[in-house]
């Protein structure tokens, strides 16, 4: 049965201009000197793909996209389809992020059909789910991030990479995280979710936290029951924060090494 392999992944959001490559081939080149126990990713703004997708090529980090259309092509202005994300070089891509849930008025179905788009083009997707404030303090956080699960999966066809994201909305860029036990809680409502829809596939996928994630506190949220990684918003634009969070989640093997 296929394990899940622990995975950080950077999410830079809408930062980033062609400077800010030196920080990706900065972590590239830590990552080569001292590999990670984890895979590690990061989806940089679009226009940036392209080129760090280049300037990595043949590393160990992997590219990703922040979203894509639901649709491969067509008349769409200002979209872009998972197939010219895996064309620009990407391998990964974020969708169902919360910032596109509510700014962008994101439905579970609307993931369903993009992350059905992104396994068409040869992407892992990474769905993000989480609560809001309000819906944590009413204590309702398993009961959102299941419904947002079952509803924003589509048929998974057998072999395909797939990642799922726990990011409470909460504790996005605010400094705050929930404790140990709220987060093994969810990350484990999460694991039986996935198993009720995907069966036996579901030990594959890895079930990342993310939301004020540094280098402070990576090591005591990389080894909270049932996190198999990180999803890192801010802290992954300075390759020095990125690989401390990175080394949080313990040391690798040699590639050569790998069974
Ligand atoms: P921060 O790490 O900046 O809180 O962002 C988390 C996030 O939204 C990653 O997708």
């Amino acid at each position: 049965m296929k394990q899940c392999v622990k995975m950080i992944v950077g999410n830079w959001k809408m930062n980033g201009l062609a400077s800010g490559l030196s920080e990706a081939r900065a972590v590239s080149e830590a990552l080569t000197a001292e590999p990670a126990a984890a895979t590690v990713g990061l989806c940089p703004p679009t226009t940036l793909l392209d080129r760090m997708a280049r300037a990595l090529d043949g590393g160990p980090v992997q590219v990703g996209g922040q979203d894509c259309h639901a649709e491969a092509s067509g008349a769409f202005t200002g979209s872009v389809s998972a197939a010219m994300l895996a064309d620009a070089g990407a391998r990964l891509v974020i969708l169902g992020h919360s910032e596109r849930r509510a700014g962008c008025g994101e439905t579970d179905a609307d993931v369903a059909a993009k992350v059905g788009a992104a396994l068409q083009a040869g992407l892992e997707p990474i769905v993000c789910v989480g609560e809001t404030l309000a819906e944590h303090e009413a204590g309702e956080a398993v009961a959102v991030v299941t419904r947002q699960i079952e509803g924003s999966l589509p048929e998974i066809p057998a072999g395909k990479d797939l990642a799922v994201a726990y990011e409470p909305v909460w504790a996005i860029g605010s400094g705050l995280t929930p404790t140990s036990d709220q987060i093994a809680e969810v990350h484990a409502a999460i694991r039986a979710a996935l198993s009720r829809r995907l069966g036996e596939a579901a030990t594959a996928v890895p079930i990342l936290y993310g939301g004020s994630v540094n280098p402070a506190n990576a090591a005591d949220l990389l080894t909270i029951d049932g996190v198999d990684g990180a999803l890192v918003g801010g802290a992954s634009l300075k390759a020095e924060d990125f690989m401390a969070i990175i080394r949080a989640a313990g040391p690798g093997v040699a590639a050569d090494a790998q069974g």
